[in-house]
């Protein structure tokens, strides 16, 4: 094996795994489609939130906007904790995480594992709670380094010249959608921007749970697709090139992570599920041929806690062959 070279900053181990993440076909049956799924849970974190917390953070310290005792500070639901906790431990940086209380105890035992400390709030539903309470702390106290991941346009960047650039070098020709759903909306602006630079008519579609389907113009409600719909149309969507929408209900995205876990062995969350769910009643609309790309965005082992494991077991063996109608 060969030595870790000595001239490497400690920190560049892990960031140097992060990215360039492998692009699979999955061939569905009886659907009689192929979609083009990117592996973005073998990021080291799990998720794809690990592009995000690297290129903010290396930005930062280039641009001398951390000194040795700042706090890295995040409101997230999860997997942005994770990542930067994970990015933050590696270039030796305290990281302080809002976390609403609701999210899963596998996403608080990883932050704390990696050394981030927590700080749980009540939402009430309201993930803007949270975001105005990190902008409190670091108005009071500047130690406090804000990533801002739901208006910080790194995050549409960081999307457009690596997932998305990745996408168009690994499909090696025409798209004909990108389809995703969004959190802080950076995937689906910064991968639909570099597709439609590249290919105009590939048509970028926004995935949103039928529960909560705020561009369809509904009113939100409880939804289970961990990761993504917080409650408000992200400000990073503002100028994406989003062609139109569709709706994916939660019991289906979770049918779905079943059946990518239980038919082509892959260990992915319920966000993932939707996405696929997605990706599939689109292709089969458009044919055999279609070239569908879409992304599988974290681990299943964030859920144990959740009911994408106590109810999994449920789901019966039709209808995870015949999900979308
Ligand atoms: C599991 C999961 N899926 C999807 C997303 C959406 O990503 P984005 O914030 O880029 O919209 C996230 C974001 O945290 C996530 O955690």
């Amino acid at each position: 094996m060969k030595p870790f070279p000595a001239k490497l900053h400690p920190s560049d181990a892990v960031l140097s795994l992060i990215g360039n993440t492998p692009l699979v076909p999955l061939r569905f049956e009886p659907e009689g489609v192929t979609i083009f799924a990117k592996c973005e849970f073998l990021n080291p974190s799990g998720s794809i939130k690990d592009r995000l917390a690297k290129t903010v953070l290396v930005d930062a310290r280039q641009r001398g906007l951390l000194k040795p005792d700042s706090i890295i500070l995040e409101c997230t639901s999860g997997n942005t904790g994770i990542a930067l906790s994970m990015v933050g431990a590696a270039m030796g940086y305290r990281v302080t995480i809002l976390m609403s209380a609701g999210a899963s105890e596998e996403r608080r035992m990883l932050i704390r594992q990696l050394g981030g400390e927590l700080v749980l709030f009540d939402s009430g539903g309201r993930y803007q709670t949270g975001i105005e309470m990190s902008r409190q702390m670091a108005a009071e106290d500047s130690r406090y380094f804000l990533t801002r991941q739901f208006e910080n346009p790194l995050n549409i960047e960081d999307h457009e010249f690596g997932t998305g650039l990745e996408i168009i070098q690994q499909m090696e020709g025409p798209i004909d959608v990108f389809v995703t759903g969004f959190g802080t909306g950076g995937t689906l602006a910064g991968c639909g921007k570099a597709i439609k630079h590249r290919w105009p008519a590939a048509r970028i579609i926004a995935m949103e749970p039928a529960e909560h389907a705020l561009l369809a113009g509904e009113a939100p409600c409880c939804h289970f697709i961990e990761g993504v719909a917080d409650g408000f149309i992200p400000p990073l969507l503002k100028d994406a090139p989003i062609d139109d929408h569709v709706k994916v209900r939660s019991i289906d995205a979770q049918t779905m992570a079943v059946r990518l876990q239980r038919q082509f062995g892959l260990l992915v969350g319920t966000s993932s599920g939707a996405n696929v769910a997605a990706a599939l009643s689109l292709a089969k609309d458009l044919g055999p041929a279609a070239r569908v790309v879409t992304l599988l965005c974290d681990r299943a082992e964030r859920y144990f806690s959740t009911r994408l494991f106590s109810q999994s077991a449920t789901i019966p063996q039709p209808q995870l062959e015949c999900l979308v109608k």
